[in-house]
């Protein structure tokens, strides 16, 4: 019986979601949370032990008929909670291609698994950019539509936009996640933004102004300029607050981060899931992520992207 496991990890955005999804610029850093799981033929289609036909699963059962497969046996494990603006998704989407492509004797390195991870992670939620599935599947770092220092690692068009995805080498720099504990779906969240963004042109205008927020927040993050990442990401978090995927929850977090980091902002979708801090004192952000409602994570950075065979 053929068997394969592999995993993907989860990622924040350090700026510019939401705006990527009409090929503004993005950063997002791939965390040491990630998404496993293992595969073996099956005589039923079989999730985590218990007969399912998926349509609850989009990303998988895309994933599945991308590769021809009908009964399997998938069993899973996430340190990512899923709706928490942590790209469980797309980790789900890259762990998963990368392990049926295995099981099969398919190719299975990052160039192989990104097309077909993105087009499961679009599949279900029928709008969105490649920006977390980049993440997942590259690793380290990954800037969308910035200026690369080498060749793009892929380009990817859809729908009249167009991703130039490169790698990001991040200093080593403390980030704090704050989890608000609400889940909240991406789909819905990126559609509220496009409808806003299509009836009112301030809000195009409040997308642009991410794209350029971004561009120099990717140049500050090169140069590790804290000060000036922490500024560019709270504006960040104002701009994206406009847009209306902030939250009560999400706002009490980033301002109780404020006294403590260079900056704050929500990372993600938002509408809740969870906020980023960029600081030098996370043990002071931690306390007091936890005394306003939040369950925070120091998580660390430049951690491998997707693979084949089993990971702790
Ligand atoms: O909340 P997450 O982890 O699914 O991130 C969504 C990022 C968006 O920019 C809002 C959507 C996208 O497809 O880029």
């Amino acid at each position: 019986m053929r068997s394969a496991s592999a995993s993907a990890p989860g990622k924040f955005v350090v700026l510019g979601e939401h705006a990527v999804v009409y090929g503004k610029p993005a950063v997002a850093l791939a965390i040491d949370r990630r998404f496993r799981c293992t595969v073996s033929e099956s005589s039923r289609l079989l999730l985590n032990g218990v007969p399912d036909d998926l349509s609850l699963h989009p990303h998988m059962s895309n994933i599945l008929k991308a590769n021809g497969v009908g009964k399997i046996s998938i069993v899973t494990e996430s340190d990512l909670p899923s709706g928490s603006g942590l790209g469980s998704s797309a980790a789900l989407s890259a762990a998963l291609s990368c392990a049926v492509r295995t099981m099969l004797g398919k190719p299975a390195d990052e160039k192989d698994v990104i097309g077909e991870a993105y087009d499961a992670e679009f599949g279900a939620q029928g709008i969105g950019s490649p920006m977390d599935t980049s993440a997942s599947v590259h690793g380290g770092g990954i800037g969308v539509n910035i200026t690369c220092d080498g060749e793009p690692l892929w380009t990817i068009e859809r729908n009249g936009n167009r991703w130039d995805v490169c790698d990001v080498h991040a200093p080593e720099m403390t980030f704090v996640v704050g989890y608000t504990g609400i889940k909240a779906l991406t789909g819905p969240l990126v559609e509220r933004v496009r409808r806003y963004k299509d009836r009112n042109s301030f809000a195009k205008d409040i997308v642009d102004e991410i794209g350029s927020v971004t561009l120099e927040g990717a140049d500050a993050l090169r140069r590790n300029d804290r000060v000036k990442l922490g500024k560019l990401m709270t504006a960040d978090h104002k701009l994206l607050s406009i847009l209306g995927v902030s939250g009560p929850e999400l706002n009490r977090l980033v301002d109780a981060a404020a006294e403590y980091s260079y900056g704050a902002k929500l990372t993600g979708a938002g509408g809740g899931g969870s906020m980023i801090a960029l600081t030098d004192r996370p043990e002071k952000v931690c306390e007091t992520i936890r005394l306003h409602g939040g369950t925070p994570m120091v998580v660390n950075t430049g951690v491998p992207g997707v693979k084949a065979g089993k990971t702790s």
